[in-house]
This record gives structure tokens, C-alpha cells and sequence, in this order.
């Protein structure tokens, strides 16, 4: 895997220019949702060489093997061949999927990103993970493979839902959480909607950038960026098929990451007033719902199973203290368990 070149840009237009500028792709195809191209596609297609338009339905329930059999289908009626370039002009779901159709196209034709979502800018797009989701598993099948280039602009966030907004925001909290004591410090000061963005999204890649790149197939350092996800992937999986109750993945980190606060301060010495801290931020701006106590004892089993783990022990990233994480920390399913406990208990009386 050979890291692609990340740019956030301030002119989107010039960046694109400078891509193109002595390729030579004998086709382009760009690939969108019924969103992106409706808000995101007129920022770029004059910037483009000659494409085709490759749209799918948005949505993560579409992030599955039956949408690539249609993207290869729409490449090959096309007939783009391995000098061929797809451009993946979305969110996290378009990146994933775009990414991993692109690099199995035969065997594999070059591709870059537009990330359109906070949570792509800062947090899907980098780093080289491709995949899609498989009987209920959440990023089951897929590879490691870097674009060519990622392009980033923070004015598709201007048409961005808020509650997409908020979602990505939490893949920024967790980059201050586990690397930078005093950019959380300085986040937390600032409401949401008034975020510099340009500089956040700066920020929050440099600090996946530099974990990546010390350990690019996470053997190790780069299981801190799952600080959350271990119980955050298994809320996710546990409603993506329940109406009415699904959660956006920000969502369901925020949660992960209330929860595996408690495990930190519980397993890993993070003093109590930070973990209130923490809490009491992610409270206010996630107000999450509490989780059943009935459905507790099948999350916890679903966070035995997520693919990260070595058999039967959990292994989970954990807070020494804010800006600090550690990995590899071995977990029972039983304080897994415990710690779901503890959320509905830390929720606000009137959101229980
Ligand atoms: N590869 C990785 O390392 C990595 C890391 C984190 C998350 N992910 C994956 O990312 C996915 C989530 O990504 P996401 O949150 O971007 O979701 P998404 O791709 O589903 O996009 C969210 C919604 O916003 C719409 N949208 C996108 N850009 C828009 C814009 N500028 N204006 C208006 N609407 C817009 C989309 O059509 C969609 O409806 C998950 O599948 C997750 O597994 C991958
Ligand atoms: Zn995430």
C-alpha cells in the first residue's frame, strides 16, 4: 500500500487542474450518489476531463455486494479498461465501496477521492481501508489500498445535513481524545456549527496521517484510532436493521466512546474528572438514547465478534488519560457489558 497524497484545498477547481495535468486516463467515471451529485457534482465537473457518471442510491444499506455487481456492470458497459480512473465523489459509503470496486476492477484500476462528509474528510478517506458490509457484518469484506490522491474541500460540507455533520465531528473528537490534550481543549470551547472547518479538517488528518503512516496495517499504534469503535461498531450493528432506531456511525461512536471512557478510567487509570468530561460533552451534543437492558447482553456478544479481535479475547484501545490512548488492553465481555450499564446510568434522568 503506497499512501496517496492528501491536499485540503482552498481552490478545488486548481487542485484538479494540477491532478490531471499530464495524465492521460483512456476513461474517467465519477462516482455518485443521488446527493452528491445533486449538491457536490456542479462544484467539480469542469474541472474533470471527459467522464461518465456512475450513480447509486446513498445509504449504508446500500453498501453491499449487490451495488459493486452494479458499478462493475456500469464499468464494463462503459468499457473502461485498466488505464481507466474512477473518481469518488461522496461520503464515507462512496469512498468504501468506490474504492474497493475500483481496486478489484481488473485487478485493479487507479482511483482518487472527493470526500463530500466530515466523517470521509477527516476519518474514511485516509488511511487505505476499502470494504464493504456483508450479512449484517459491518466492513466484512474488503482491502487495504490508498487513492492516488485525496482531495479535500471543506465547502461540500455547506450542504451537508447536521446531523451528518455531527456524525463526522465525533471522528474528530477522538483524534483530540486519543492524540492532542490541548486541540480538545480548544474543540470543546467551540459550539459545533461554528467550527474553523478548514483547520479542523487539517488538524484531524495530520493526526491520522501520522498514525497511519507509523503503522499502516495496524499492528500495532493504529489500533488506537479504534478508541470507541470496539462497543461503538457493535451499537451500530446491533440497530442498522432496526427501524426507527438506526444510528448514524458517529452516532453510535459517540456512544462507544462513552462507554469505553468508563472502561478507561475502570481498567486504565484515566482520572474520574476527565471521564466526566468526556462524557458530559458527548451527552450534550449526541443526546443518545439509553439501550435496553434486554438488548445489553447481544451488544456486548457483537463486540466479541468484531474482526479486529484475535479468538475469543476482546482487545480494546483505552484512554491513560485525554490526548493519550493505549491498545492491546485485553476485555471481558462481562465489563463490556458493565460499561453499557454505566451509560444508561451517566444519560441525563429525562433521556432515560
Ligand atoms: N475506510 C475507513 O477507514 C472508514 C473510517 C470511518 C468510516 N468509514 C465508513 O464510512 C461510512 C460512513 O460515511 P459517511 O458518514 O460519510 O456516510 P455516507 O457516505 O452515507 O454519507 C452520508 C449522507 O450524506 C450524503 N451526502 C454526502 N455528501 C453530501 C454533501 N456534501 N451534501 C449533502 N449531502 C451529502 C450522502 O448521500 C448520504 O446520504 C461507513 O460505511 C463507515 O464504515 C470508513
Ligand atoms: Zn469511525
Amino acid at each position: 500500500m503506497t499512501p496517496g497524497e492528501v491536499v485540503i484545498t482552498r481552490n478545488l477547481r486548481e487542485s484538479l487542474n494540477t491532478y490531471f495535468d499530464g495524465k492521460n486516463y483512456s476513461y474517467v467515471g465519477v462516482l455518485v450518489d443521488e446527493n452528491t451529485r445533486a449538491h457536490c457534482y456542479d462544484l467539480v465537473k469542469d474541472a474533470l476531463p471527459p467522464h461518465i457518471i456512475l450513480e447509486i442510491e446513498s445509504g449504508e444499506d446500500k453498501k453491499t455486494l449487490d451495488t459493486c455487481a452494479s458499478i462493475w456492470h456500469q464499468l464494463t458497459e462503459a468499457r473502461f479498461d485498466r488505464k481507466s480512473l474512477l473518481i469518488n465523489l461522496g461520503g464515507g459509503v462512496i469512498g468504501d465501496m468506490g474504492g474497493f470496486c475500483a481496486a478489484t476492477y481488473k485487478r485493479g484500476i487507479e482511483f482518487i477521492n472527493l470526500p463530500t462528509t466530515l466523517l470521509a474528510q477527516v476519518d474514511a478517506s485516509i488511511g487505505g481501508k476499502l470494504g464493504i458490509d456483508f450479512q449484517g457484518f459491518k466492513n466484512h469484506i474488503g482491502l487495504f489500498q490508498s487513492p492516488q490522491k485525496v482531495i479535500i474541500h471543506d465547502h461540500f460540507l455547506n450542504t451537508l445535513p447536521y446531523k451528518e455533520l455531527r456524525s463526522g465531528f465525533a471522528e474528530v473528537i477522538k483524534h483530540n481524545l486519543i492524540r492532542d490534550k490541548a486541540g480538545w481543549i480548544n474543540l470543546i470551547k467551540t459550539p459545533l456549527k461554528e467550527q474553523p472547518w478548514y483547520d479542523i479538517i487539517a488538524h484531524s488528518t495530520r493526526v491520522k496521517q501520522e498514525i497511519v503512516a507509523e503503522d499502516p496495517l495496524e499492528k500495532g499504534l493504529r489500533k488506537i484510532l479504534n478508541f470507541g469503535h470496539t462497543i461503538g461498531h457493535a451499537v451500530e450493528s446491533f440497530y442498522l436493521n432496526k427501524p426507527g432506531k438506526h444510528l448514524l456511525h458517529g452516532e453510535a461512536i459517540a456512544v462507544g466512546m462513552i462507554a469505553e471512557a468508563q472502561l478507561s478510567t475502570w481498567k486504565n487509570g484515566m482520572p474520574e474528572n476527565e471521564c466526566s468530561q468526556i462524557t458530559n460533552y458527548l451527552v450534550d451534543l449526541y443526546e443518545p438514547a439509553p439501550i435496553d437492558t434486554n438488548d445489553i447482553q447481544e451488544i456486548s456478544r457483537l463486540a466479541l465478534q468484531d474482526k479486529k479481535n484475535q479468538g475469543l479475547n476482546i482487545k480494546c484501545s483505552l484512554l491513560e488519560e485525554i490526548g493519550k490512548a493505549n491498545y492491546d488492553i485485553p476485555l471481558e465481555q462481562k465489563e463490556i457489558h458493565d460499561a453499557l450499564e454505566q451509560y444508561n446510568q451517566l444519560l441525563p434522568k429525562h433521556h432515560q
